[in-house]
């Protein structure tokens, strides 16, 4: 039987404004939904199950379970339909967005709830809540390895969150004064998240005094950087942007790009810039309130590829799952 229309779901990519690294050491973190991110469609095919990104790789990505395939999209997808009873199903699912993959802008997360949405939808059902938090932190697991798990949070729910680790993760949203104009450009990534985050482990296992300071001490920025946030204080939260900055330099994971994209963003007029993400290149974020175009074309002139982006004040949102405060 056909389905009567084409099932399908969405999810939006994110920033991490403050707290990367920090988070996975029980500091807290915030992140907010981007504007654009990845969609899925589930049609009928005999040939199935099948999934389709034609905007991923070389030429684009088809991953079929139970081929042998070992990559992290193949297993992630095979995981998703596990967890819809869509293990062996005749579907097509295909995966498309202007989300670049793997600058740490939240597309694994957005790949996995995505794709748990489409496939609930083919079968007619939305997950609750909780269900797709617990089936999205597996199906991202597996290209990450034990995340924090702030990603699939904040793509699940939307809007801006304050984000604590832990066995039930606590998390708030964050009130935006108003809307965060912000400029945000990437460069190819050298490693994985999983990498960089054991990088930070091995050098704070060698010094972790001065590595369990330096992440309090980017735990306090988060904190005044959501007071900063609520107040709609800008200039603050710029200087607070370029600390926290530091601190990720300092924890070993900006790069020469990051360096590159971060002085370019502050030199055309960026109240703040920092890295987001795991780092060793990838994305940054830069406050722009004032010419964000002039900022976004100096970091195109200089070969990254940049978007004028803002973060929208939201409605609370409603919580089924994890500890709100
Ligand atoms: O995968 P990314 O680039 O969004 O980085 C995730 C954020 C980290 O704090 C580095 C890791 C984590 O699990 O929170």
């Amino acid at each position: 039987m056909t389905h009567p229309r084409l099932a399908a779901g969405a999810a939006p990519g994110k920033v991490i404004l403050f707290g990367e690294h920090a988070v996975v050491y029980g500091q807290p973190a915030v992140a907010a939904a981007l504007g654009s991110g990845l969609g899925a469609t589930v049609e009928p095919d005999p040939e199935g199950p099948v999934l389709l990104i034609p905007r991923w790789g070389k030429g684009g990505l088809v991953a079929r379970p139970g081929d042998g395939g070992e990559d992290a999209v193949t297993r992630g997808f095979a995981m998703a339909l596990e967890h819809l009873d869509l293990v062996g199903a005749p579907v097509r699912v295909t995966l498309d967005g202007e989300l670049p993959l793997g600058v740490g802008l939240g597309s694994s997360a957005a790949f996995a709830v995505a794709l748990l949405r489409a496939l609930a939808d083919h079968r007619g059902e939305a997950l609750a809540q909780a269900d797709l938090l617990s089936a999205a932190a597996r199906v991202e697991g597996v290209f990450h390895g034990t995340p924090s798990g702030l990603d699939h949070t904040v793509v699940t729910l939307g809007g801006c969150l304050r984000y604590v680790r832990g066995t039930t993760p606590a998390f708030r949203t964050v009130q935006l004064a108003h809307s965060l104009p912000l400029v945000i450009a990437w460069a190819p990534r050298e490693g994985t998240t999983r990498e960089a985050v054991a990088g930070v482990r091995a050098r704070h296992d060698a010094l972790p005094e001065h590595f369990n300071r330096l992440f309090q001490a980017m735990g306090a920025v988060a904190e005044a950087g959501i007071a900063a946030l609520e107040a709609g204080d800008l200039a603050t939260l710029g200087l607070l942007l370029n600390l926290n900055h530091g601190y990720l330099n300092a924890c070993g994971v900006s790069s020469i790009v990051n360096e590159q994209m971060v002085a370019l963003a502050r030199r055309h007029g960026a109240l703040g810039a920092k890295l987001t993400g795991a780092g060793h290149g990838g994305a940054i974020l830069a406050l722009c309130p004032d010419q964000p175009a002039r900022v976004a074309r100096a970091l195109t002139e200089a070969g990254f590829p940049a978007l004028v982006t803002h973060i929208a004040p939201v409605p609370r949102v409603p919580t089924d799952a994890g500890k709100t405060e």
